[in-house]
């Protein structure tokens, strides 16, 4: 059953997150993105705010909210800085949603309490330089020796890789047999033998950080270890299968902004004696963008619901993450075209919602493995 109106609860998050990101968001976000400076400020307020473990249970420190408030919480935070939302949806629905599901008491003692509080930040690691969408491939290695694992090899494209205090990472504890063989571990960063790369110059969410991270015999107790050896595919595509909520959260807030700011630019603008809203071209892209931002949030809102009822969501999470992702392209892409030369102007912000969008269509799986997902749970 999907309910279209909201509690009075998650009316105030999102009247609490929509504050939050006019006062603390809206005023540096050209700034951060030109010059490509982490929100370190912000991501603390959210900490105090409990949004960096919005769905923890308040005995792990979280704020222990459902997933609907926690989409529409970084709707309005991706609506005015996706780059930061990003920095969001990766504590709450990557690594605090891994140790909540598969966390031993100890781990959830000593890293999601922190995480939910907002006092530390983690990150997710899965990709490697060969392995993006074939995730399964990794050349990374953790080897067994006495009570603790040594591990080596290169990870990359970890967002949050530098502001972080603990990386949840996947490698293989047992060679050639493919997925059978990867873990997950939890490596705190000032682990020795561990490097951090250098940042990476992206063509959008400028504002979070991305690297690659070096391991060379480094030495983490058993301890560290989440779930079982070779347990770590199943883990990670489940963590992930719920991140991609919070990623079509993310596209939603975006193609909202590229809407409100073709709008009011529309209203605005005059060209031959009028405003270019009474021109049928413009009025037409405004009313697609309308009724795909509408669609794309209510795919959101059915995977979040989904995954508050204890239901299967695997297929509604790639569906949403296709659809919204693909969407906040075109409404960016559109708001550009509507703005004309002032939309390809750096000033007006317009471009950064085309550039920031991109991702949205890469991370967290490709629109192409979200088809690939999408069609094998049709077929099976
Ligand atoms: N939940 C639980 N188990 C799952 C699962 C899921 N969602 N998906 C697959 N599995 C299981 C399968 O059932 C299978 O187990 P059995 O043999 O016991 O049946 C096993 O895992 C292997 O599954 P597949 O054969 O389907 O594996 P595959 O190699 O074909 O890969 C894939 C499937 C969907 C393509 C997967 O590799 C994938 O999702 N790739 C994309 C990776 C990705 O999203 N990367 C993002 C990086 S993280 C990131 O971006 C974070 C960030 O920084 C913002």
């Amino acid at each position: 059953m999907i309910e279209f109106s909201l509690t009075n609860e998650q009316e105030l998050i999102q009247k609490i997150s929509r504050e939050f990101s006019q006062e603390h968001l809206l005023p540096g976000v050209i700034e951060r993105d030109e010059k490509a400076i982490f929100p370190i400020e912000q991501v603390k307020i959210m900490g105090e705010l409990g949004f960096m473990g919005m769905m923890v249970p308040e005995k792990w420190g979280g704020s222990q909210l459902d997933t609907l408030s926690y989409v529409i919480a970084i709707e309005e935070i991706a609506a005015v800085e996706l780059a930061t939302s990003t920095v969001m949806s990766v504590n709450n629905s990557l690594v605090c949603q891994l140790f909540m599901d598969y966390g031993t008491k100890e781990q959830k003692e000593k890293y999601l309490k922190p995480l939910a509080y907002g006092k530390k930040l983690g990150a997710y690691s899965l990709s490697e330089p060969q392995s993006g969408s074939d995730a399964s491939n990794m050349k990374t290695y953790a080897k067994k020796e006495g009570n603790y694992y040594i591990i080596n090899g290169t990870k990359n494209w970890v967002t949050n890789g530098i502001n972080s205090d603990i990386v949840i990472m996947f490698c293989m504890t047992k060679k050639d047999i493919g997925y059978k063989g990867v873990t997950a571990f939890v490596i705190e960063k000032d682990t020795p033998g561990l490097t951090v790369g250098r940042k990476e110059d992206k063509l959008g969410i400028r504002a979070t950080d991305t690297c690659e991270l070096y391991f060379e015999n480094c030495k983490i107790p058993h301890k560290n270890r989440i779930g079982e050896e070779g347990q770590g595919f199943k883990i990670a595509m489940k963590v992930l299968g719920g991140g991609r909520i919070g990623i079509a959260a993310q596209a939603v807030g975006l193609s909202r902004a590229a809407l409100d700011a073709s709008v009011s630019f529309a209203k605005e603008r005059k060209q031959f004696g009028q405003t270019i809203g009474e021109f049928g071209a413009i009025q037409n892209k405004l009313a697609n963008m309308a009724v795909e931002v509408d669609a794309a949030r209510l795919l959101v809102w059915r995977a979040a619901k989904l995954k508050d009822q204890g239901k299967d969501y695997l297929r509604e999470s790639s569906m949403a993450k296709l659809y919204a992702s693909s969407t906040a392209m075109k409404c960016a892409t559109d708001c550009v075209q509507i703005h004309g030369g002032y939309g390809y102007m750096r000033e007006y912000g317009v471009e950064r919602l085309m550039r920031d969008a991109k991702i949205t269509q890469i991370y967290e799986g490709t629109s192409e493995i979200q088809q690939l997902v999408i069609g094998r749970d049709l077929l099976k």
